[in-house]
């Protein structure tokens, strides 16, 4: 699917006297099919507002969103979203959560069961089908909201900050996962991540947002094959120039960075 952003525009009422504030500002990109995209920005610069504007959540102020040429009106099913807290639903087991988007579109009990332990095989989750969310680790919760997020033949991905609240093992375990379903489904992957390391390691191309009223302050390829060596002299270029590009957006930002 490719997607299409053209002079997006978002802002936010504030309040009847204190006007509105402008989150985003004259967004242009152009996604293609299958790719995996990282975006990047100072916090609170409208990095979730623009992937929920993407997953129909909200509507743009203006400008518009086309996914393979279709305006986006709301919700779809060709988009799956994870989000940093697992969203999972604690009275359900695994399979159960996964199977849920199916359970919605009234899809037969033993049918969309066989499909959820399909995923439960291929996302490491054998074993675990019958248990609550509550009695899993953050890795296993985050791969039972991915393929939640996928059982319904989603073929964009969008995921927000979706390993921010793992440790560092398990999230470049995670990193790792991820870029095999990337591989195994060849969906389109727009991830948010505050973690310049993650986005030059996973992404084909990392766009970075500046402060408020986020526009796009750079879009870089990048051009290392993979598996990435988050040690290499080459992957350390990309990792310098994202440091500089916010470390000016920090500056810029009147009295510094207001989220520090
Ligand atoms: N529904 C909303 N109503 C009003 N303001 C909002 C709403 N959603 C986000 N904002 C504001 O938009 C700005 C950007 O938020 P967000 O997209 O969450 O930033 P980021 O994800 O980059 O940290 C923030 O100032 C936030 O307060
Ligand atoms: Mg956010």
């Amino acid at each position: 699917m490719t997607l299409h952003i053209s002079s997006l525009h978002k802002s936010f009422a504030k309040g009847v006297a204190t006007g509105t504030v402008n989150v985003l500002s004259d967004i242009s990109l152009s996604i293609d099919a299958g790719s995996f995209v990282s975006i990047i920005g100072p916090s609170g610069c409208g990095k979730s507002t623009l992937l929920r504007l993407i997953a129909g959540l909200a509507r743009p102020t203006s400008g518009t969103i086309q996914l393979d040429g279709e305006l986006i009106s709301g919700v779809s099913e060709k988009t799956g979203f994870v989000f940093q807290s697992y969203a999972l639903f604690p009275w359900l087991t695994v399979v159960d959560n996964i199977a849920f988007p199916l359970a919605m579109k009234n899809v037969p009990k033993a049918q969309r069961r066989a499909q959820a332990m399909e995923y439960v095989g291929r996302f490491g989750l054998s074993g675990f089908e019958r248990s609550y969310p509550v009695e899993l680790s953050g890795g296993m919760q985050q791969r039972v909201a991915i393929a939640r997020s996928l059982i319904d033949n989603a073929e964009v991905l969008l995921m927000d900050e979706p390993f921010g609240a793992l440790d560092s093992q398990t999230r470049s375990c995670m990193q790792q996962f991820l870029l095999e379903v990337w591989r195994q489904t060849c969906c389109t992957i727009l991830l948010i991540t505050h973690n310049i390391d993650e986005a030059v390691y996973l992404g084909q191309r990392v766009i970075c947002l500046t402060q408020r009223p986020a526009r796009v302050g750079d879009d870089i390829p990048v051009e290392v094959p993979y598996p990435r060596d988050v040690t290499s002299d080459e992957f350390n270029v990309y990792r310098r120039r994202i440091l500089r590009f916010l470390d000016r957006e920090h500056s810029a930002a009147p009295g510094g960075n207001p989220s520090c």
